[in-house]
């Protein structure tokens, strides 16, 4: 496993559900956790290491309780306010951008012992589950970047798909 970077299509995928938490998906989790921390990522989907299934691993440890930093299946199912901050992104190396985002997400998901959780983010938790469900539907930060930084990053974007298509074609 390995961090998918744009313009990989995977990124673009609606990631599926996940109807049974087996050895595959715990694995899969524990992988994804390992690759985060080696990055010092604070969030990862699935369809960001080539697996296009429903599950985000989050690394803001300490406003989340022990066994729900990996969430299955998860849903905003309410949100407030809303704030502007920058981001980046593990499949973006080298791209920050400011995005405004709610500031306060209710989000309901199944923990890695198929147990429903309802968790009430704020602050950087929040910002984090919002980026990383937008990635289990194919859209990604440069998409919500604000138009002031979206047009900063043009160019390092392009330079992403060149690398892209020449890593390709060889
Ligand atoms: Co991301």
């Amino acid at each position: 496993m390995k961090v998918t970077i744009y313009p990989d299509e995977a990124l673009r995928r609606k990631a599926a559900v996940i109807d049974e938490i087996n050895d595959e998906v715990c694995q899969n989790a524990e992988e994804m956790f390992d690759i985060m921390r080696e990055a010092e990522g604070v969030g990862l989907a699935g369809p960001q290491v080539g697996w296009s299934r429903r599950l985000i691993v989050v690394g803001v440890e300490d406003e989340l309780p022990d066994g729900e930093r990996a969430l299955i299946n998860p849903v905003i199912t309410d949100e407030y306010g809303t704030l502007l901050s920058e981001e980046g992104c593990l499949s973006f190396p080298g791209i920050t951008g400011n995005v405004v985002r709610s500031e306060v997400v209710d989000v309901s998901a199944y923990n890695l012992n198929g147990e429903k959780v309802e968790i009430k983010a704020t602050g950087l938790l929040a910002r984090v589950f919002q980026h990383e469900i937008d990635h289990l539907n194919g859209v990604l930060f440069i998409d919500r970047m604000t138009p002031a930084s979206r047009m900063s990053v043009t160019q390092k974007v392009k330079e992403l798909e060149r690398l892209y298509q020449k890593v390709r074609a060889s």
